[in-house]
């Protein structure tokens, strides 16, 4: 998987290995009285070479979730794979590699060393893995991230969107199998963000690569080739093409779904 070229086989193609998947996982916080389900038997497979979003309600467990796919974090029950990978049968030294050779992260705060250029930032991952530094795809992410003239500023001579942008680059840079991205638009303004998302997503498209996101916005959902809709540590619905307006009558779905359970009576 880890190519720089499209992937071999389209998104979704039957019988492929998907990048990342979970099977009946199950995450309890606490224990007794006090005992918080957070995920509870989640089954899902997100396909290589396509752009997910998971949404749902505050609270539904996409943090869980992600947490649980990326390897930071040890499920209470089931498994979860990366490829062919079983995460919960790594310890702590093979989860620890298997993050920083095979996975990306891109936060809601950017996470940039202020003192760095935008290239050594973007370099850092290949630096502490002792990896030279492929010209040829670093100036292919400069270009298709909109870096070009970037890379000599500091962070701080950059803009919001720019900044994540090289955020973005920096979590390319190993050819990861994975990007994940937590609200990566959570701390900018509508057009950054508009463009942070037009570039994750050309990063799917034109680099082939695969990338999981989890946003609270039906309009960053749109991005993508597939929201999966999480309520109450469960799987609750799943969208392809999303668009703003299908989102969000998914997501309204997911209200009415809960309100007569809730209340008792039939709405
Ligand atoms: N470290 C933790 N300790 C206890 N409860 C937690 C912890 N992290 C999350 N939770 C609980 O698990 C549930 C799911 O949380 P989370 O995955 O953060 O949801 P989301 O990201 O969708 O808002 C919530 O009820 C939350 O309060
Ligand atoms: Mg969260």
């Amino acid at each position: 998987m880890s190519s720089s070229t499209p992937a071999a086989v389209p998104p979704g193609t039957p019988g492929a290995v998907p990048a990342s998947s979970a099977r009946g996982l199950t995450k309890t916080y606490g224990s007794g009285a006090a005992a918080v389900r957070a995920l509870d038997g989640v089954d899902v497979d997100f396909a290589a070479g396509a752009f997910t979003a998971i949404m749902g309600p505050s609270g539904s467990g996409k943090s869980t979730l992600m947490h649980l796919l990326a390897g930071l974090d040890l499920a209470t029950s089931g498994s979860v794979r990366l490829g062919e990978t079983e995460l919960t049968a790594l310890d702590d030294d093979a989860l620890t590699h298997l993050r920083r050779d095979r996975i990306g992260f891109v936060f809601q705060s950017f996470n940039l060393l202020p003192m760095f250029t935008a290239e050594q930032n973007i370099t850092l991952p290949l630096e502490l893995a002792g990896t030279r530094v492929d010209r040829e795809w670093l100036d292919l992410l400069t270009v298709t991230l909109g870096l070009t003239g970037r890379l000599t500023h500091r962070p701080s001579e950059l803009s919001g969107g720019q900044q994540q942008r090289v955020a973005i680059a920096r979590a390319l840079v190993t050819r990861p199998d994975v990007v994940f991205a937590d609200e990566p638009t959570g701390n900018l303004d509508s057009r950054s963000g508009a463009e942070v998302l037009s570039f994750l997503r050309r990063s799917v498209r034109e680099l082939g690569r695969t990338v999981i996101m989890v946003t609270h916005d039906p309009t960053a959902a749109a991005y993508a080739d597939r929201v999966v809709l999480l309520a109450d540590g469960r799987i609750a619905g799943d969208i392809a093409e999303p668009t703003p307006e299908s989102v969000l009558a998914g997501l309204e779905a997911l209200r009415t779904l809960e309100a007569p359970i809730a209340d008792g009576v039939n709405a």
